[in-house]
């Protein structure tokens, strides 16, 4: 088959963020947009020609030609192998361990996780490596280095192949194997989870739940585990047919764009257990009857209880959080013994604390929580996690949750988020911060005595990496904690987020009302950071 060499303009735009590269759909449909950037990972990982590649993505907008033009792009750089989900999907997940059961030289995920699709929406793609996780920034740099000199690309003569049929097919040279994008991570969740006690939990017809999918990835994957394996009720997986602009929604489990699944939790007819996932996968929403897990305290719950769970009762190594999840895994990490590490935010922080085995559960606040399976976070597996728990301990997850925090101690914990402000508004608010730091510490704002105050750098324990200027964090002496920092995951203007925590160890007072619990603390971070006359926002875009 012929091989087109196509000559190209380099973009000075092509830098991956916190989790790949994310644009605009139209951005990545302009020509050779993304063709440059696919070609620039398979120049920089040599060892993909004569190799083995996953490939798949959440199914939105523009998926389908991307996968179309990166297998012709593949084998035209001399990938001896790929191998793609049915229909071009995979969950990242799931992407994750299948880059990691097959022995790859990594992959190639198409998504923008939680961000809106359609064709005026987002498009993302991200190059993980063989153990599975997001390329750390060695690896993502080099790619946007090469994205700078680009001058052309390689590619086939060929029509598009039929993703849509299980089959091994070729293309060139290239082998194509169109795989069930569910199978192998199934048989994954069900080495690491008591399904018969699972499936029993449903069979006693005393326990009900809803998973809303959102309309993206994990609908597949919820129907095939929760309903058709594990026994839950037809109907439970709500929003299960994958859409590619995910029903006109916003792909992200929280209480807002999540509240339809919401809305069961509460009133006569409401289901024991809720959860939801994101457009990829990855991210999940933990609800009881009646009651939000936050997804800190989902983590500590997890690592307070890994023992209950069949993958995890040799023990945990360690657990690791992003800086601005809250620090109730802390305590259970002192409780049990084991190390407890504070990384910046994204998951790709993670990857060497899991591949030298430093940690077995992490998690962000931001809806993420995972283990040692895979390299990315995992949605589903959460539920699943979760799910064993109930079926075991026999309570309803809000007594689960209370129980915890009476021996652990509650951190009441908050985030605001201030999308589309002003780029310049937002660099200038941090800047702005930054100056104040040196002054702040012993200082005593509204009745808080501040601990201390920095910019928030990681040096990786692993590879001895260094990561500055990752949020500014001001701790104070009672355990409260504001943090401050700038998104990496938007496509248009600038996100900042304020992340609030309140520790509370009386049991008489973890029962309050979590925005009368941190409304001092809301206003302290937003007078700090002088967030009103800076960005012209009184209020937030979303509290979650
Ligand atoms: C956000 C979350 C972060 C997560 C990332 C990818 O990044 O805050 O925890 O890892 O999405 O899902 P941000 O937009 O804050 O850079
Ligand atoms: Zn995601």
């Amino acid at each position: 088959m012929e091989i087109l060499t196509i000559a190209t303009q380099a973009f000075s735009d092509q830098r991956p963020g916190t989790s790949g590269l994310r644009k605009k759909v139209s951005v990545f449909q302009a020509p050779h947009y993304l063709e440059n950037f696919v070609q620039s990972i398979y120049d920089t990982r040599t060892d993909l020609a004569g190799g083995t590649l996953v490939l798949g993505g959440d199914g939105r907008y523009y998926n389908r030609q991307a996968v179309q033009i990166i297998i012709r792009m593949a084998a035209a750089n001399g990938v001896a192998r790929i191998i793609v989900g049915q229909g071009g999907l995979l969950s990242t997940p799931a992407a994750s361990g299948i880059i990691r059961k097959h022995g790859t030289n990594g992959g190639i995920i198409l998504s923008a996780s939680h961000n809106p699709g359609g064709p005026d929406g987002d498009f993302g793609i991200k190059f993980n490596t063989p153990n599975g996780g997001p390329a750390p920034e060695g690896v993502t740099e080099a790619i946007f280095a090469r994205t700078r000199e680009i001058t052309e690309y390689r590619t086939l003569a060929s029509k598009d192949i039929d993703l849509d049929t299980i089959a091994t097919l070729s293309l060139g040279n290239t082998r194509v194997e169109v795989i069930d994008p569910v199978a192998d991570y199934a048989a994954l969740m069900e080495q690491l989870f008591d399904f018969k006690r699972i499936h029993r939990l449903f069979d006693s017809g005393l326990f009900r739940m809803h998973f809303d999918a959102m309309h993206a990835i994990t609908g597949p994957y919820a129907r095939r585990i929760l309903e058709e394996m594990l026994g839950a009720e037809p109907g439970t997986v709500i929003n299960g047919i994958p859409s590619e602009d995910f029903g006109g929604g916003h792909p992200d489990p929280n209480l807002v764009h999540a509240h339809e699944v919401v809305a069961l939790t509460s009133g006569r007819n409401a289901v024991d257990f809720a959860a939801a996932s994101d457009g990829d996968g990855d991210r999940n929403m933990i609800l009881g009857r009646d009651f939000f897990v936050t997804p800190s305290d989902s983590l500590a719950v997890m690592a307070a209880n890994a023992h209950h769970i069949k993958g995890y009762s040799g023990g945990i190594n360690g657990v690791a959080r992003s800086m601005p999840t809250s620090q109730a895994v802390d305590r259970v990490a002192e409780a049990l013994g084991i190390d407890c590490f504070e990384t910046p935010t994204g998951w790709k922080f993670f990857g060497n604390l899991l591949d030298a085995k430093r940690i077995t559960l992490c998690g962000e606040e931001s809806f993420g929580t995972g283990s040692d399976h895979v390299r990315e976070k995992d949605g589903l597996w959460a539920v699943l996690f979760w799910l064993n728990l109930l079926a075991v301990r026999k309570q309803s997850v809000k007594e689960i949750v209370q129980e915890h925090w009476r021996r652990f101690g509650r951190n009441f914990y908050t985030r605001y988020d201030y999308e589309g402000i002003d780029t310049e508004a937002a660099n200038g608010l941090m800047a702005h911060l930054q100056a104040r730091l040196p002054d702040l510490p012993e200082a005593t704002l509204d009745g808080y005595t501040v601990d201390y105050a920095d910019n928030f750098a990681y040096t990786d324990p692993v590879d001895g990496s260094v990561s500055k200027n990752q949020g500014i964090r001001i701790g104070f002496t009672d355990g409260s904690r504001i943090v401050y920092r700038l998104s990496g995951t938007g496509t248009a203007g600038a996100t900042l987020r304020v992340y609030l925590e309140a520790f509370e160890p009386d049991r008489e007072k973890q029962d309050q009302e979590t925005a009368a619990v941190m409304q001092p603390l809301v206003e302290i971070a937003t007078d700090m950071a002088e967030i009103e006359t800076r960005t012209g926002r009184k209020q937030p875009t979303v509290i979650t």
